[in-house]
Order: C-alpha cells, then structure tokens, then sequence
C-alpha cells in the first residue's frame, strides 16, 4: 500500500502533485467559469455574507491562516481564522450573515465538530472543507466542498494541506465571481495558474535530494526556527508543526517582522533558523525586508536554510543552504514552500531512528475534545 516507499507519509508527499489536481478537477466549465455544483448552498446566502471564519485545528487551521490572505485579497471581506477550541469556548460575534468555515481532513475531529455546532446554534451558515467522505463534519455542515487528497494515512498532514488551500482558494474564487469582485476573466488566469502548481509540486520533489540530506546532518539539532512573513508566516508555522511532532524537536515559527520584538533574542552561535522567502517579482517590497531579517539573524551567527523561488539572486549571498522552488505567483507560493519542509522534517525523524507514520502521543484523528 506504501506504493514503494519508505513510509506512508513519503507516499503521501508523493501524492501531493494529484492531490492538487484532483482537488481541482470538474470544477470549472468551458468558459473557464468556477462551478461548485457540489456546494449546494444557496447564492443569495454567499452574496449576503459579511464575514467569515475559518475554524480549524493544527495543520487544517495553518491552510485556514495562508486562506485568509487569498480570499481577503480577492473577495473584499473579512476573514478570520481560529482554533476550534478556542471558537467554541467564547462568545464569537457571528450571525446569519457569517460564513464559517470549517477545515478538517478526517472530518471527525471533536473540536472542530463541536464549533460547527456551535457556530450553527448562532445562526451562521457553515461549509466544510473535508478530505473524508461522508465524516461527521460535512454531515452537520450546510454545505460541503470536498478535498480530494485520497486517504491520508500518515498522523502527520501533508497532503490534506495542500488540497485544503487548493479547496479553500476554489471557494474565495467562487464567491469574487458570484460576488462580481473579479471579473470572469480574471478568474480564469487565476484558475490556470492554480492548474500549473501540480508539475511545479512534482518539480519540489524531484529537488528534494538535497533536503533529504541537510536533513540527516542535522539529526542532532535540539531547536530549529522558522520564520515567514505574509502567506510564509503559516507556511513557518507548518514546517515548525512538522518538525515538532514528527523528530520531537523544538521547532517554533515566527512572522520574521515580529524577530525584533523577542524572538532574535533566541538567536546564538549556530541556531539553524529556515527562512521562506517571497518572491521577488510579485512583491519586492515584502521580499526585500525579509532579506534584511535574514541578513540580521545571520549577523548574530543563525544557520540560514533558505527557501527561495529560481532565479533570486539576491538571497543566494546569505544563505548558508538554499532549497529552490519554481516561480509562483506570492499567494500560490506556499503549495511550493511548505514542501521542502515536510521533507525535512520526514527524513530528520527518520535519521533519528523514528517511526514517521506513527509519533508518539498522536492519533490520526482526534475524537475527544
Ligand atoms: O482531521 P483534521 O484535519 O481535523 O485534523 C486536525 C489536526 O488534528 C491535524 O492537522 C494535526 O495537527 C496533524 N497531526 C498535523 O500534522
């Protein structure tokens, strides 16, 4: 069942390519028109909302966090994202006019479901993101728009997280066009470039040697930072999850803004920090300021594992190591980005001697609240 490989997690990174692809597939017409047809809610309710909430838990809330940049950009409304746990032991402020989303793989995480309910019990209109058929979740929902990653056996996400922003990016276009925010044109490009990113995964991965083995060199290291700014801040908060559960290391993401105000102070002779940096083309200004944090935790002696797109020279002078990724537009970036980070995190586990499908103290799919 492991397809050859080593693991059930190295499969499903494996899987990522099609997952992208299959989660985008018969969703739009010949127009190049975004049919959700499978969505089944009404359209007035979705040109009514005002405001949305992703809820989530653990890697389906960091897919929430890269969301809320695409669908405010796109769509003009407000959304926030929040831990299901912490949503439901509020008072959220939610009424007919909210969306709340809900993001799960397994469908049957207690915490999520019991947000949902509670959300619902307020008056929102609530519509799942869901990789499993048929789970709890999509069940209690209004509306539900399927991931369609194939099992996700591994405890550790990884492709659930890139079909849960693909499936979430496909709902923010959805309503800019129902919305009349884009024009169907524009949606279109949009849509194309989202078709390209399964061949710029497949291409993560066929580079993904070298990660392989910066990995192994460092099964000794007992804290690793990650910083990243706009949609890389989620994407550093993945690759921290990633490394803490699978290889038991300290491992904390950061907004590299936020470096300045406490966490340089973390910075000593050696510290391995991974840096995702943006794109130079889309956004030179974000760009430049993170080249500026990288050239501060490198004057206080930080190891730089740098991600970058091809072709930015200008990062390749302070990097210690660089993992390459293709060009991207900045908001399809982190479908890239996090990649070169759950390989990290598999082959460090590994070279640990750990078993990657099953760390400790995990399930699969937490049922308790
Ligand atoms: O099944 P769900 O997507 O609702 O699960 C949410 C989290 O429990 C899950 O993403 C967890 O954080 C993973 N172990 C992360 O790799």
């Amino acid at each position: 069942e492991k397809g050859g490989f080593a693991s059930f997690m190295d499969k499903e990174i494996h899987d990522q390519p099609q997952a992208i692809a299959d989660t985008l597939l018969g969703r739009s017409d010949v127009q190049g028109r975004l049919v959700l047809d499978d969505l089944r809610i009404d359209e007035s309710v979705l040109r009514a909302v005002d405001k949305i909430i992703v809820i989530a838990c653990g890697t389906a809330a960091y897919a929430g966090h890269v969301a809320k940049y695409a669908i405010e950009h796109w769509c003009r409304i407000p959304v926030e994202v929040e831990l299901a746990h912490e949503f439901r032991y509020r008072d959220p402020i939610v009424d007919g006019k909210t969306l709340v989303v809900a993001v799960s793989q397994s469908g049957e995480t207690m915490d999520t479901l019991m947000a949902v309910r509670h959300a619902r019990e307020q008056g929102a209109t609530v519509l799942s993101i869901v990789n499993t058929n048929g789970s709890t979740i999509p069940r209690e929902s209004d509306a539900v728009l399927y991931t369609h990653a194939g099992p996700e056996i591994a405890v550790a996400s990884t492709k659930a997280f890139l079909s849960q922003i693909t499936a979430a990016y496909l709902l923010g276009l959805y309503l800019a066009q129902l919305r009349g925010n884009k024009f169907p044109d524009e949606i279109a490009v949009l849509l194309d470039e989202l078709r390209e990113m399964p061949r710029k995964v497949q291409t993560v991965l066929e580079r993904s040697e070298y990660v392989r083995a910066t990995a192994r060199s460092m099964a000794g290291a007992d804290k690793v930072l990650f910083l990243g700014r706009h949609v890389g801040y989620p994407v550093a908060m993945e690759g921290a999850l990633k490394l803490k559960e699978l290889a038991y290391i300290h491992a904390e993401g950061f907004a590299a803004g936020e470096l300045k105000h406490g966490p340089i102070a973390l910075i000593d002779e050696g510290q391995p920090v991974f840096v995702v940096v943006p794109s130079p083309q889309g956004r030179a200004q974000l760009h430049s300021k993170v080249v500026s944090n990288i050239q501060e935790i490198r004057a206080r002696g930080a190891r730089t594992l740098v991600i970058a797109e091809d072709g930015d020279d200008e990062v390749r002078r302070y990097a210690d190591e660089i993992f390459w990724i293709p060009q991207a537009p900045s908001l399809l970036q982190p479908l890239l980005a996090v990649v070169p980070l759950q390989v990290f995190a598999m082959a460090l586990a590994g070279a640990k001697g750990l078993d990657v499908d099953q760390p400790r103290n995990l399930a699969k799919s937490v049922t308790v609240e």
